[in-house]
């Protein structure tokens, strides 16, 4: 089962971290393939928190091979900062490599970043502000920087002029702001590139070596199949693929390699920053999810919007992505309560939608069809084997899964490393 992809089903945050984390022992490399420090992943190992934010999960694994393939967008000073972090725990990152076309984070794009949000005002997307959305509209724009131009000055320096030139007029006379400096930008760039060098690599090649050897290559994403920039809730996502179709583009493998796509879906939803969400809850019971399940960003600490689960997205995701397992994670968040509503359909303006409209007015407008399903109050952080879960866990668990789109192979139940039912092998 050589190549994996594991992708969020939702709106991110659902557990990415800790599924590739679990798969680690399992694999031999693992890819980030879209996105940069803007994700968020908390993992729990023992009594030990790990939060990741450029670097995939999978690098806690010893022996597991880590790369940032050529989607990534990367913030080079953020790399080295969370890089030196768990050298100082113990973890061996010997192994890292970055791809050479990877694009690179330069001051001007969080600047931008922070300056476009906050001139939108209340149309503001809520972005990370990590400069994600400038960097990857430079890519596309082609006047981007890539790791390998910082290995070149004469290049470097004509590339952040060309840039420079551009954006200064929008800093100055746009948004009120002082120009910035190509010396600057260069200057910080080039001093990057001896500690940098022996980690970049043509990583598209090394994936490709490694399949052809039969090794197990774990592509993971950030963010989610909803804030992907396609097939998300557009103009509220974020910049890049965030679907299995990105695992290609953003790693440079071709897709039939792909035999399986794990989809994480969380047993409720949640979402942050802006944007349609319609299963949100402004009531107690939204409390009661965000308390229980300590729903706080990992990288911007925000509160994250909370609603139940929806159905209808899930077998969105699970089309998009074309997932053969699902991971339904935090179900123990819902213990202790009476009933559990789930999200079965959309009202939108009085016409039932079963699937999630195309249309994002239509999406804006939906109001969610709730079935209700029984609650328990047993703790259910002990369960191992699916037979461990109170029935009505259970039943939750069979109804979702038959309006899912996929099989649902894996429960956790916990955050730690070993709170997981596993139902069926999912590399197996
Ligand atoms: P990611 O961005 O998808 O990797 O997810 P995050 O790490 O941002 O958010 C998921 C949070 O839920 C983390 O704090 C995890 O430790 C925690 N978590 C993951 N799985 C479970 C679970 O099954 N139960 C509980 N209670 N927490 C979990
Ligand atoms: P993980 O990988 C949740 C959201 C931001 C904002 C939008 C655009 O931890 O699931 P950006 O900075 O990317 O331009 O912001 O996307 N967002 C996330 N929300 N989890 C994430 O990552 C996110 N990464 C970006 O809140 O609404
Ligand atoms: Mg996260």
């Amino acid at each position: 089962m050589p190549a994996v992809v594991i992708i969020g089903a939702q709106w991110g945050d659902e557990g990415k971290g800790k599924a590739t984390d679990l798969l680690g022992s399992r694999i031999d490399y693992v890819v980030k393939f879209n996105g940069g420090n803007n994700a968020g992943h908390t993992v729990v190992i023992g009594d030990q928190k790990y939060a990741l934010h450029l670097l995939p999960s999978g690098i806690l694994s010893p022996g597991v091979t880590p790369i940032i393939g050529n989607g990534v967008v990367v913030d080079i000073e953020v790399l080295f900062d969370e890089l030196d972090a768990l050298i100082a725990r113990g973890v061996d990152v010997s192994r890292l490599k970055v791809s050479a076309n990877a694009h690179v984070i330069t001051h001007y794009h969080r600047t931008l970043d922070k300056v476009t949000e906050r001139f939108l005002g209340k149309r503001q997307i809520g972005t990370t502000g990590r400069g994600i959305g400038p960097t990857y509209a430079d890519k596309i724009n082609r006047v981007g920087i890539r790791v390998q131009d910082i290995f070149d000055e004469g290049i470097l320096r004509q590339k952040v002029e060309a840039a420079l030139d551009q954006k200064n007029h929008l800093l100055v006379k746009i948004y009120n702001r002082r120009a910035i400096e190509a010396d600057e930008i260069v200057e910080s760039l080039l001093s990057y590139a001896p500690r940098l060098k022996p980690m970049v690599a043509d990583t598209a090649l090394e994936i490709h070596q490694a399949l052809e050897a039969d090794k197990t290559v774990l592509f993971e994403a950030g963010q989610a199949t909803m804030l992907d920039v396609d097939h998300g809730t557009y103009p509220f996502v974020t910049s890049s693929s965030a679907t299995a179709g990105g695992a290609s583009t953003g790693s440079g493998i071709g897709p039939g390699r792909i035999e399986r796509v794990i989809g994480i879906v969380k047993a409720y939803t949640t979402r942050v920053g802006a944007g349609p969400f319609p299963t949100e809850l402004f009531d107690a019971s939204g409390e009661f999810l965000r308390a229980n399940g300590f729903e706080f960003g990992t990288t911007t600490g925000r509160p994250r919007r909370c609603g139940w689960y929806d159905a209808p997205i899930a077998r969105y995701s699970a089309r998009i992505n074309g997932v053969t397992d699902f991971v339904l994670t935090k179900l123990d968040v819902l213990t202790g309560l009476e009933t559990i509503p789930v999200c079965v359909a959309y009202d939108v303006d009085g016409v039932r939608h079963d699937e999630v409209p195309v249309s994002q007015s239509d999406f804006h407008h939906a109001v969610p069809i709730y079935e209700e399903f029984p609650g328990w109050s047993d703790d259910i952080t002990g369960a191992r084997e699916f037979s461990d879960l109170p029935q009505a866990a259970q039943d939750y668990v069979l109804a979702v899964e038959a309006m899912s789109g996929a099989r649902i192979s894996a429960i956790g139940v916990g955050p730690g490393r070993d709170a997981i039912v596993t139902r069926h092998d999912l590399l197996g």
